[in-house]
């Protein structure tokens, strides 16, 4: 297994660029199974997520093939549905990536059924499928759970109204999707808001869909009788660019992520400010310098537009160097906070009491050997070992390959010095 070795102490400068959104390709490569013709998605990333969802719908008989990059370097993941003859998604791809359980509403919808492994926890959390569940059941689906699958039966969808329990992201997705199709009007309360969702709503409509509210907490979709293939291009990567962001702000440097949208990350630029950090913001472009000392703030993770919860982690390596005191606090999921025994292991000062973390800043962190866990707690990792004295090295970093396109490169030429190394 790969990985890497950070020798930490370099301020990071320069400009990088952010890929495509991970967390928004998944969606719309499910949603290629609702077209009745070739689905293109142009800004992919290089991702092992990427890659295991292209699997899943080969699986069912969808031809998935990968084009070379543009003229701007972005990639296409073109997708035809018109062969799929299995709509099974089976336990070996899905126990690896749980946004599988992105093709169960599309699925339902198109061909009336469905049965996937029904997805496991995961390092952060039980992380149920319920309201997934709850909502094509209200569209007329019975869904049954045997044998680790859950089987969803579906003559045909039809409209409903659905009350989300809690905001889920994938569960808005998924729901959006089977209702695309579904026989009259479905109206979804308490939605999700993230931008990965809207950017699901406007590929649908392109595709012929009839869908509103996207981007509040009100989404109604009309049904359709087919819906036809398109080209999208995706939106950029928050994630990575507030990660990116981060990686200058840890090490003192002046680091510009290009194609990154500052109106999707408002929370985290303003936590940012809110820190010392100086940031400037345009259309495609933000921009982070930190001269003085990074300030002790509290942060708490909410649904969108509040604070990511895929950048809390990253944000918590940044405060361990605070001038002060502060509490991060993890709302969304219940096991949030797997960075911090490896952050302590550095010198880090973090006080874990249920969702809070105390964390007090210290002078300095030192390198260590360090254990990835899960996605973005890795980021986490790799951020202190830039700022860290000495070395670090980061173990188990497949996790990282996940939702990150050649981090390791992105990172040297803003000057940093890390280097994979195959094991
Ligand atoms: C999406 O996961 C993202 N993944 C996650 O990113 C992200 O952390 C999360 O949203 C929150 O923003 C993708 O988009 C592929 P949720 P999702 O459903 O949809 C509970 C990353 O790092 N819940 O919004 O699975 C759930 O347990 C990944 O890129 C139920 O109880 O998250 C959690 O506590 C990690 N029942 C909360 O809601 C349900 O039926 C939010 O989960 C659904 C969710």
């Amino acid at each position: 297994m790969d990985i890497f070795v950070i020798q930490g102490g370099e301020r990071l400068s320069g400009t990088a660029r952010v890929s495509g959104a991970k967390n928004a390709v998944l969606p719309l490569m499910a949603a290629s199974l609702l077209a009745d013709g070739p689905v293109e998605i142009v800004g992919a990333p290089r991702l092992r997520d990427i890659d295991t969802l292209g699997k899943v719908l080969c699986h069912m008989g969808a031809e998935v093939e990968r084009t070379g990059a543009d003229g701007d370097g972005r990639e296409t993941v073109r997708i035809d549905p018109r062969k799929i003859g299995k709509p099974e998604a089976p336990y070996d791809l899905v126990k690896t990536m749980r946004a599988s359980v992105l093709v169960l509403g599309p699925l339902a919808a198109r061909f009336g059924r469905a049965r996937i492994s029904l997805p496991g926890g995961c390092a952060i959390g039980a992380r149920p499928i319920d309201q997934h569940l709850k909502g094509l059941e209200l569209m007329g689906a019975r869904t049954t759970l045997a044998e680790g699958y859950v089987e969803v039966d579906a003559a045909r969808l039809r409209g409903a109204t659905i009350y989300f329990d809690m905001k889920t992201v994938t569960g808005t997705e998924n729901l959006m999707m089977a209702a695309a199709l579904a026989r009259g009007t479905t109206v979804m309360k308490n939605a999700a808001r993230e931008p990965e969702v809207c950017d699901l709503a406007k590929a649908l409509r392109a595709m012929g869909a009839d869908i509103e509210g996207d981007g509040t907490d009100e989404i109604v979709v009309r049904g359709v009788a087919s819906l036809r293939g398109i080209r999208h291009e995706v939106i950029a990567d928050r994630i990575e660019a507030s990660t990116l962001l981060l990686a200058g702000a840890i090490t003192g440097g002046d680091v510009t992520v290009a194609g990154a949208d500052p109106g999707a990350m408002d929370a985290v630029l303003t936590k940012l400010q809110e820190s010392g950090a100086r940031v400037d913001a345009s259309p495609g472009s933000v921009r982070v310098r930190r001269e003085g000392p990074i300030r002790s703030i509290n942060v708490e993770t909410s649904p969108y537009p509040g604070f990511p919860t895929d950048v809390q982690a990253q944000f918590m390596a940044y405060q361990c160097l605070g001038d002060g005191f502060g509490i991060v606090r993890e709302t969304i999921f219940e096991n949030r906070f797997m960075h911090v025994a490896e952050l302590r292991r550095m010198g880090a000062k973090i006080d874990v009491s249920g969702s809070a973390a105390a964390v007090k800043g210290v002078p300095s962190l030192s390198g260590a050997p360090l254990m990835a866990t899960d996605l973005r707690a890795s980021a986490s990792l790799v951020l202190a070992g830039l700022a860290a004295k000495g070395t670090t090295e980061v173990l188990r970093i497949y996790h990282l390959d996940r939702g990150y396109e050649a981090l390791e490169d992105k990172l040297s030429a803003l000057g940093a010095r890390i280097a994979r190394v195959r094991e």
